[in-house]
């Protein structure tokens, strides 16, 4: 739904008509006009950084990075991993049969891959280059063997890429992957997309944020049980633009709907869930408002039990608005447990100041993608006995963004964009817009 008021000026041009949302319109130009400053003052010039070695965290530094319980193990540079724009954007994992690791590491003008080692070292073997341009926004998920890439790039539509194509790679000769004959598929159904949601359990695909898609930037319903020939089975355009999603085999508290495939979408002004079991006739169950809302951006059930779902809003901190008002990253809290009637039951605060990404929830903490403040690392087990969120703890971060720890930190679009935290060996790798790719370890208990 789209109902709260908007402050800031749309400049609407920036994307199609068909998938014209006035508030992605003003969070996009934002973002360009940060980066384009960025670039003017050589933020992403070649050799800007150095490469690191693995620097443990000690007395609340691993080298230039602050931190804590957050050791820096392994890093690689955006122009080490073969781009030449060196910005990097969203990140996902893969893990192959025997067990290696492999991650897709957006950056603007393509995905690069790299392999984690049982060290937790990285290592750069190849890249897929943007389908068409360049562009700021690229998004990766996988599902089995298959990374579904997709990106604002005009006429970009879906890449699906082989990830067993890495296993015989060697490192000393990486590969660019051709974007025609390396390609499991190329889906052209729908042009550029924000985001790309992947749900494994029913191998589908939601491309949100699409534009010539005609399903005003909703979910762009993609069937890739035969990644080869994805079918597209439906769409749910009933609440508009989406940003992010998660979904799931629905197995709370709520019975009505057990065993129902339920989305929990980001809709920039609600979160609105929805029932998309019947992908021709899909269903909103909820679509729910909350004092602060500025941007609502992603999110993710805090627990098994999908009784809470933590959310994040990209824009109350700039904008100081509500429980942000003191710029701190903040989260808020929703009890899910009714799906037609979520309640919004409090906020964590970080100690930090920084806009937040995307988080991402493993065994009871949640990884924290906050630009400027980098990985910060949450528990939020409390949830259960205190819905308030005030039992909630930050247990370890490491800022990949010194350049604002004098001042503070800032709420500006700088530092990382997203982390992944579900490798089986633990390390977790933060994509940092400026720099490169983290390999990091947790050390907290
Ligand atoms: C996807 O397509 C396959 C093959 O047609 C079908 O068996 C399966 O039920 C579809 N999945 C969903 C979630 O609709
Ligand atoms: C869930 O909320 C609905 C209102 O949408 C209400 O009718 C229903 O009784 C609630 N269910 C429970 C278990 O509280």
């Amino acid at each position: 739904m789209k109902t709260a008021t908007v402050l800031l000026t749309a400049v609407s041009a920036l994307v199609p008509a068909s998938a014209a949302s006035e508030l992605m319109s003003t969070l996009k130009r934002l973002k360009l006009d940060a980066w384009a400053a960025q670039s003017e003052a050589g933020i992403f010039d070649i050799d800007r950084y150095a490469a690191q070695a693995a620097t443990p965290c000690v007395n609340g530094k691993a080298g230039e990075y602050a931190c804590n319980n957050v050791d820096l193990v392994s890093f690689l540079r955006h122009q080490d991993m073969g781009s030449s724009t060196r910005r990097g954007n969203d990140i996902w994992g893969w893990t192959s049969s025997t067990g290696r690791e492999f991650a897709a590491v957006g950056q603007t003008d393509g995905t690069a891959f790299v392999e984690v080692k049982s060290d937790g070292s990285l290592v750069y073997l190849g890249r897929l280059p943007t389908q068409t341009t360049s562009s700021s926004w690229r998004d990766m998920k996988v599902i089995g063997d298959y990374v579904y890439i997709g990106s604002e790039a005009s006429r970009h539509g879906l890449q699906i890429f082989d990830m067993k194509k890495l296993l015989n790679l060697s490192p000393s000769s990486p590969k660019t992957f051709s974007t025609t004959s390396d390609l499991t598929a190329h889906y052209s159904g729908f042009g550029n997309s924000h985001n790309i949601v992947a749900h494994p359990e029913t191998n589908m695909i939601y491309a949100v944020g699409s534009g010539a898609s005609g399903c005003r930037g909703g979910l762009f319903m993609l069937n890739v049980s035969n990644p080869a020939r994805p079918t597209s089975p439906g769409c749910l355009s009933a609440g508009g633009y989406v940003h992010d999603a998660q979904c799931v085999i629905y197995r709370g508290p709520d019975t009505r709907y057990t065993g129902r495939e339920i989305c929990f979408n980001f809709n920039e002004d609600t979160l609105d869930i929805v029932d998309v079991t019947s992908k021709s006739r899909p269903t909103t169950l909820s679509s729910t408002a909350y004092n602060g809302a500025s941007y609502t951006h992603q999110g993710w059930l805090a627990d098994e039990e999908m009784r809470f779902l933590l959310l994040d809003d990209e824009l109350d901190e700039q904008t100081r608005t509500g429980p942000a008002a003191n710029q701190r990253t903040t989260t808020y809290i929703v009890d899910v447990s009714n799906l037609t009637k979520p309640v919004f039951t409090g906020t964590y605060q970080s100690p930090a100041k920084a806009i937040d990404h995307n988080q991402y929830v493993k065994d009871g903490l949640s990884y924290q993608a906050n630009y400027g403040s980098g990985l910060r690392i949450i528990d939020v087990r409390s949830l259960s006995t205190d819905p308030t969120g005030k039992g909630i703890k930050e247990v370890g971060f490491f800022d990949c963004y010194p350049e604002d720890d004098s001042v503070g930190g800032i709420a500006e679009f700088t530092g990382t964009w997203s982390v992944y935290p579900y490798f089986k060996s633990g390390y977790v790798l933060l994509n940092s817009i400026e720099r490169g790719v983290f390999s990091l370890r947790y050390t907290g208990s």
